[in-house]
This record gives C-alpha cells, sequence and structure tokens, in this order.
C-alpha cells in the first residue's frame, strides 16, 4: 500500500495520520500514514530515506519545515514565498518536490467552511514568524484592500510587509478597526495575548485564531467581550491535510464534516 507520513519533532501527538486516514477512507484510496519522529542531525538521511524506501509524500512540521524547504529540488511558488515546506513529494525522475499547504489550507478554511470573504477586507495579521509568512501570498491572493502586519518586533514585520508589498506597524501604532484580524503570534501558546487596543475590533469585525483548542483561545476570547465573531485554526490544521491530499492523490477531500468530528471529539 502506498505509504505516507507527517516528520517532525515533537510529533506523537500530530493529528495528521488520523486527518489523512479520514481523507483516504472517504476518498476510498488506499493508503498508510504514520509518523515519523525527525531527529535533529539526520533529519534530511531520513527524508531520503522514507522516499527511497517507495513512501510516496511526507508532510512536515515544527521544526523542520525549513529544512525542508533548503533540501528540494522543486519549489512550488508558495513554498517560496513561505520559505518553508510542509509537504513533499518524489517525482519519477528522483527530485524533491516541496509544497506549503499550510496558507492556502487556512484561506479555503476561512472563505469556503466560514463562508468569510478576504476581498476588499481591511486585513490586521498579528505576528511575523513562519506561520504569518506562510499565510501571506495567499491571503494576498484574495485581494483584500489593505494589509497591514503588526509585530512586536517592528522589523520583522518590516521585512515581511516589504517582501509582499503590504503595511507593517508596531501594536502601538495602530489605529481604528479592522474587517478582518488574524492572530498568527504563538503568544496564545501561553496563553498570552499581544498589547491589542480596544478599537482595533468592532461588532463588525471577524477575527481568525491560527491556533486552536478546546476552549476558546484567548485572542478569540478578547474579540468576543467586545461583540467580534470569529473562528479557531482547527480549520486550518484541517485544510492543510487537505490541500497535501489534494497534491498527493488528486482528489479533494471534504474537510468540514472532520472539522466538526474532531471538535465533537474534542468536548
Ligand atoms: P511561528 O513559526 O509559530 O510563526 P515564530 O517564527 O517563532 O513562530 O514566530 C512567533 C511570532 O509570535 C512572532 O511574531 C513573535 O513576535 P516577535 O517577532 O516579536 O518575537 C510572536 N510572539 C510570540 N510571543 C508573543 C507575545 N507574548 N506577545 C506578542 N507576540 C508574540
Amino acid at each position: 500500500m502506498d505509504q505516507y507520513a507527517v516528520a517532525g519533532n515533537p510529533i506523537a501527538h500530530s493529528k495528521s495520520p488520523s486527518i489523512h486516514t479520514y481523507f483516504a477512507e472517504q476518498t476510498k484510496q488506499e493508503l498508510v500514514y504514520s509518523t515519523l519522529l525527525g531527529d535533529e542531525v539526520e533529519f534530511e538521511n531520513q527524508v531520503r530515506d522514507f522516499f527511497e524506501k517507495d513512501g510516496k509524500g511526507l508532510n512536515v512540521t515544527v521544526p523542520f519545515k525549513e529544512r525542508a524547504y533548503a533540501m528540494c529540488d522543486i519549489l512550488s511558488q508558495r513554498a517560496k514565498q513561505a520559505g518553508a515546506v510542509n509537504t513533499l513529494l518524489m517525482g519519477k525522475n528522483g527530485d524533491l518536490f516541496g509544497d506549503n499547504t499550510d496558507g492556502i489550507g487556512m484561506v479555503r478554511d476561512i472563505v469556503e467552511n466560514q463562508k468569510q470573504s478576504l476581498t476588499g477586507k481591511r486585513i490586521l495579521i498579528l505576528g511575523a514568524g513562519g506561520a504569518v509568512r506562510g499565510v501571506l501570498e495567499p491571503v494576498l491572493a484574495e485581494n483584500p484592500e489593505s494589509v497591514t502586519i503588526a509585530n512586536r518586533t517592528l522589523e520583522k514585520a518590516q521585512a515581511l510587509a516589504d517582501q509582499f508589498d503590504c503595511l507593517a506597524s508596531s501594536f502601538d501604532a495602530l489605529e481604528g478597526a479592522f474587517d478582518v484580524i488574524i492572530n498568527g503570534t504563538s503568544a496564545s501558546l501561553s496563553g498570552s495575548l499581544p498589547p491589542l487596543k480596544d478599537e482595533l475590533v468592532s461588532p463588525e469585525t471577524w477575527c481568525y485564531d491560527m491556533m486552536y483548542g478546546k476552549e476558546r483561545t484567548v485572542f478569540l476570547q478578547w474579540a468576543h467581550e467586545r461583540g467580534a465573531d470569529g473562528a479557531d485554526g482547527l480549520g486550518m490544521l484541517v485544510g492543510q491535510a487537505a490541500e497535501a491530499f489534494y497534491l498527493w492523490r488528486q482528489v479533494r477531500p471534504d474537510t468540514a464534516s472532520l472539522v466538526e468530528s474532531m471538535r465533537q471529539q474534542m468536548e
């Protein structure tokens, strides 16, 4: 049977095997999807070994996305823009092809599952790390009115803004309400929030957190307390997996039903 896996460290709690197994059952594809504990020194050899043993496709997660990027022979445009790879496959001639499905997975979740258009919207993105870099190109492809990147370290926001032709700001200098706010900081991991002024959000603002959890995230709680609706990143996790699955199998799985059942299992 065709072999797939996700490589990362740690990896034991990855949801990718159950997500891809669900997709395979749903679309009647015969495949096995497992985990690969990435080794800090041996990662590149592990990847080569996986494909030499006839592996068909590999997802890559923290902390190896940049190393996966560096070892590819061919990169998709969106992987080039992201500077990171989360999906690998081997061409017939042995070339390693890398893609990044994180951003498109998020945008499809927002547009198709959450039914929120980004077109013509004033968008604020919080954070300027790898997660934000990965989503900028697909967000800009939706033709928003403007994209402002706000970050604790202004230079990092400015560097991304220069590369992607959008705006950069410190949290302090932000003014007025945005139509959409996307949280891509890792602050929520520690249950904290960047210093956000109340005026940034109104009941018409729609908020998205790339993080997700059983409880409402601190960012979505902040939005909720100010009357704004939103969604967390569970759909992004499933969405990026669906894009990788499509790349490998040329079949597009339905994501909404899986997000709903994962949400129920968290309760
Ligand atoms: P990732 O790959 O998850 O994006 P990263 O590249 O380390 O991780 O980026 C983390 C992002 O979260 C950065 O934008 C970081 O801000 P700095 O660039 O100033 O470090 C942001 N971040 C992390 N903790 C934060 C906090 N407590 N408040 C505000 N921003 C925070």
